[in-house]
């Protein structure tokens, strides 16, 4: 019998085993390249800014994305609290996501607008002023260091490879619009703006 063939020869069964799940996969993947809901910005995502750029590898440098995910799952209880869920058209100029897998504080996809600046300066400054019970960790020196833009026309250039719509002038005045401004400056610029494309509901 061919079957017993393949159930006896575990090398033969192995490539076969290979042989279907990889042509699985690009059934499930290749389509993903193509479907526009998934490789088209949604209507008014626009690229960070000079600033929120900054802000954000301050994000990724500090580890916020180590405790904190930016990605609200479609379940009623996520939604309920966190506002609308994540759709993949408001991602598409991340490089790289920053969805994280792990929530030791709530997820931040919607809390741009859901604080002042001044909450979120006080917040990062001693999160135990503004949340008592809060066991998040204080970046004080945040608000000492200075930008000096040495790369950040540089970043955008890549990003622009990358498909991000930057124009010549945004990418020639970022040093500028960067320049003096605390890293402080720089962090609350991007989560004021986190995920503010589609209205929360809160
Ligand atoms: C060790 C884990 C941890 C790290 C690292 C961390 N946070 Fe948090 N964060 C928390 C916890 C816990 C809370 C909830 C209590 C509070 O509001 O302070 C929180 C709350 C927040 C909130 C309020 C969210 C809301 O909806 O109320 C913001 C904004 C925030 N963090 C931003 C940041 C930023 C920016 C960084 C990086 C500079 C960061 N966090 C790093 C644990 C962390």
């Amino acid at each position: 019998m061919k079957h017993e063939k393949i159930e006896t020869n575990i090398g033969l069964m192995s490539l076969l085993v290979i042989v279907v799940v990889s042509f699985g996969g690009l059934v499930e993947i290749v389509p993903q390249f193509f479907d526009r809901q998934v490789i088209e910005p949604v209507k008014g995502l626009k690229p960070y800014t000079a600033l929120q750029l900054e802000g954000r590898d301050i994000y990724i440098r500090e580890g916020c994305h180590v405790c904190h995910t930016q990605m609200i799952r479609p379940l009623r209880a996520e939604t309920e609290r966190y506002g609308h869920y994540t759709v993949a058209g408001e991602q598409v100029y991340e490089h790289p996501f920053l969805w994280g897998s792990k929530r030791t504080g709530p997820d931040l996809a919607r809390v741009g607008g859901r604080y002042s600046d001044d909450w979120q300066y006080a917040h990062l400054f001693n999160p135990r002023d503004v949340v008592p019970a809060s066991n998040m960790p204080a970046f004080p020196w945040l608000f000492e260091a200075e930008l000096d833009g040495k790369y950040t026309s540089k970043k955008m250039t890549v990003l622009k490879q990358l498909g991000v719509p930057y124009t010549a002038e945004e990418i020639a005045k970022a040093k500028a619009a960067v320049v003096g401004k605390t890293e402080a400056e720089a962090l609350v610029a991007y989560l004021q703006v986190l995920g503010t494309v589609i209205k929360s509901r809160r």
